[in-house]
């Protein structure tokens, strides 16, 4: 492995079609800001790009639900988040825009070196076409009847309600939703990119690395690898997105997919970085020096995008090149999701917090503490109210904000707001800490991304120098021994340094504030320096003798009433109520039985009971479960939507009812002979309606 000397920080570009929420914060934003400020602390040498996405179809949705142009959406948006995150301290070097011309450009270039290396593959293939709009519908603008649920309103892309994921083609009564008519298929042609051509180099790629990646990512990838990986399209009828750059006729009207444009923004981005330093070449250094580190900061949700896709496009551009070779990512720490007071946060439903609004209301740290305390390392964690008000008051504001003020009250009050001695290290190791030991855990966790464990140092830290001043109690020594409360004031002191500089990463806004009552010019920011470790400091403690502090304190944090979170509790209360009804709602729609059938149309239905004989999963489709089943003497197959609620394992001899006279169908490459019938309980499980008894298998139901 290379000796790194430099690191690429990305995160995840979010689509400039809403605004952001603690949930992207928690799991993307804020950690990735963590790592940043901590190693620049060390003085390395590494930058944090990021940026909007802004094409892609949602955009265009929101748009013309609007009825504004796709500019003025993420122009809004874009805008809105880049606010929000520079208001919650997120630190990036460079936040770009996808429809820049410089990403416009290298995304072509891109497409152009592929393109001529003869990689891609042209692929002729039927899609909808709306007649009334007179264009070719891509999948999210095909709406239609799932085929695995009967959700009447699954979206050509994916089924919301049972989560399948699907091809327009396969909806029933398929609908455009710019006319509501129903569109007609017509040829089309498009680029795909194989990524299959390049499955040996990806797994070559993920086994040097998996033992370093967390498991989720290794599973996500692992599992796609394994299922053989196939060729995606690679382009687009559309009019909004990053034009095809060929000047034939078959190009006219297609941009490039949104998720193969979006990956490259990375690079874009830090062309553009690079060229605003004034030093339009640099940006080379951290893409195509092997001994730069790329770190990619992601939700589980973007996974393959980033350890197939991504690096199988930059394998692409590589591939026979001597000069000019792109780094493939050394990690991804990909974040499980925060929910939000115990579900899921759903944009479409208002169920979030939005940063802006947050920010409002509240302290920025106490935000960013609370979410790095809570931070969705390997499982979901959940923000509650609750928990925030807790974390501010116990620890930031009794533990750390007290201490702080304390120290610096009673310097100011005794000691003539002056460092009354040097601190030794022995001193130090009076607080229960072995320093070196306490450092050297710090580092393994921000290096290895564990940024609760890494919170939560520090806040120990606060508390064991809390604990010293409580226990010391110079305000009383100092009647009898003034040197001894000299030591303890000394110390105290320079655990506020060191507490500054080691919070600094998760509240750099307080901690630049402690900086300043300690008596020091400008912030913590400034005074990080390339090749110089201010981590030096807390081993030779920073504060010395005659040292002067400034001659105010504050006070850092200020409780949480119960009234100021009341409202927001109310508001939650509000919307599960709402949910509620909504759930109520679908219940009691189902009760509003279906129009009434002759006993003829009933009795055309053959229902039989079979035995499922043989179960296994279906390639590509996580819903799926493909049964073999026995129906008296003859054997059919079909596909069932319920692989998340039984494992092939779970239905194999199970009874089960069968509509065996169903027209054929095919699903996924796969025939479904038939369907078996389920009920959906709460939360959505899905339960197989199981006839018992073994000599009643192949009957009649009646
Ligand atoms: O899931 C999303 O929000 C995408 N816009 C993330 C893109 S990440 C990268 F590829 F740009
Ligand atoms: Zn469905």
């Amino acid at each position: 492995m290379p000796q790194f000397t430099k690191t690429l920080v990305t995160t995840a570009l979010p689509y400039a079609n809403g605004p952001v929420h603690l949930g992207h914060l928690a799991g993307v934003y804020l950690p990735a800001d963590l790592y940043v400020r901590y190693k620049r602390l060390k003085g390395e040498d590494i930058i944090h790009i990021g940026g909007s996405d802004e094409h892609g179809v949602p955009i265009t949705i929101t748009a013309e639900k609007e009825g504004i142009l796709p500019g003025n959406v993420v122009d809004r948006y874009h805008g809105m988040n880049l606010e929000a995150f520079r208001k919650c301290g997120i630190s990036f070097d460079y936040y770009g825009r996808t429809t820049s011309e410089v990403h416009h450009n290298t995304a072509q270039d891109f497409f152009l070196e592929i393109e001529k290396k003869g990689i891609f593959r042209q692929k002729n293939e039927k899609q909808f076409f709306d007649r009334k709009a007179n264009r070719f519908l891509s999948d999210r603008y095909v709406t239609g009847t799932c085929p695995i649920c009967n959700n009447a309103e699954a979206n050509g892309d994916q089924c919301e309600q049972c989560g399948t994921h699907l091809s327009p083609l396969e909806l029933i009564n398929p609908k455009s939703k710019l006319s509501d008519a129903t569109p007609e298929l017509r040829d089309t042609m498009h680029w795909y990119f194989p990524l299959g051509r390049f499955q040996q180099q990806l797994e070559e790629y993920v086994s040097s690395h998996e033992k370093e990646w967390r498991s989720n990512v290794v599973n996500y990838t692992r599992t796609w690898l394994k299922q053989g990986l196939n060729d995606r399209a690679i382009t687009r009828d559309l009019s909004w997105g990053i034009k095809v750059p060929l000047e034939t006729q078959e190009a006219v009207g297609k941009v490039l997919y949104v998720w193969f444009d979006a990956v490259l923004g990375y690079i874009s981005f830090t062309k553009e970085w690079s060229a605003k330093q004034g030093t339009p070449d640099v940006w080379k250094e951290y893409w195509q020096d092997p001994h730069s580190r790329l770190v990619h900061f992601i939700g589980k949700d973007n996974v393959v995008f980033h350890t197939l896709m991504f690096p199988a496009i930059l394998m692409g551009w590589n591939e026979g090149r001597e000069v000019e070779r792109y780094n493939l990512a050394d990690t991804v720490p990909a974040s499980e999701f925060m929910n939000f007071e115990g579900r899921k946060f759903s944009k479409s439903r208002n169920y979030a917090v939005y940063l802006g609004e947050f920010l409002e209301k509240f302290p920025v740290d106490t935000l960013r503490y609370s979410i790095a305390m809570n931070y969705p390392e390997n499982k979901d964690t959940d923000f509650s109210w609750q928990d925030f008000q807790n974390r501010t008051n116990g620890e930031l504001a009794d533990t750390l904000g007290n201490f702080i003020k304390r120290s610096v009250d009673f310097t100011n009050a005794r000691f003539d707001g002056v460092v009354p001695c040097d601190s030794t290290v022995e001193a130090w190791n009076t607080l229960g800490i072995d320093w070196n030991d306490a450092l050297e855990q710090l580092d393994r966790a921000y290096e290895e991304f564990h940024f609760r464990d890494a919170a939560w140092l520090g806040m120990e830290i606060a508390r064991a120098a809390n604990r010293f001043l409580t226990l010391s109690e110079p305000w009383k020594m100092i009647k009898i021994d003034r040197e001894a409360a000299a030591k303890a004031v000394a110390l105290s002191l320079n655990l506020c340094h060191a507490l500054s500089i080691i919070l600094f990463p998760v509240i750099p806004e307080t901690c630049n504030k402690i900086y300043a009552m300690l008596g020091f010019d400008g912030t913590l920011e400034d005074r990080t320096v390339r090749g110089k470790s201010l981590f030096a400091e807390l081993v030779l403690p920073g504060l010395k003798l005659g040292h002067k502090i400034r001659e105010t304190s504050e006070i850092l944090f200020t409780k949480i009433e119960d009234s100021a979170i009341a409202p927001e509790l109310a508001k939650i209360a509000g919307l599960l109520a709402e949910a509620e009804k909504r759930d109520a709602g679908v219940a009691e729609a189902l009760l509003e039985f279906k129009p009434v059938i002759s006993f003829d149309d009933f009795s055309k239905i053959d229902l039989r009971v079979a035995k499922v004989i043989a179960a296994e999963p279906v390639k590509k489709a996580a819903k799926l479960l493909k049964l073999q089943l026995q129906v008296g003497s003859e054997t059919k197959q079909v596909l069932a939507g319920i692989a998340k609620h039984y494992t092939a394992e779970e239905m194999i001899g199970k009874n089960v009812v069968v509509v065996a006279n169903l027209a054929e169908r095919t699903l996924r490459g796969e025939v479904s002979e038939g369907m078996i019938l389920a009920v959906e309980g709460a939360d959505g499980k899905l339960f197989v309606v199981e006839p018992s008894g073994d000599e009643i298998n192949g009957k009649e139901i009646q």
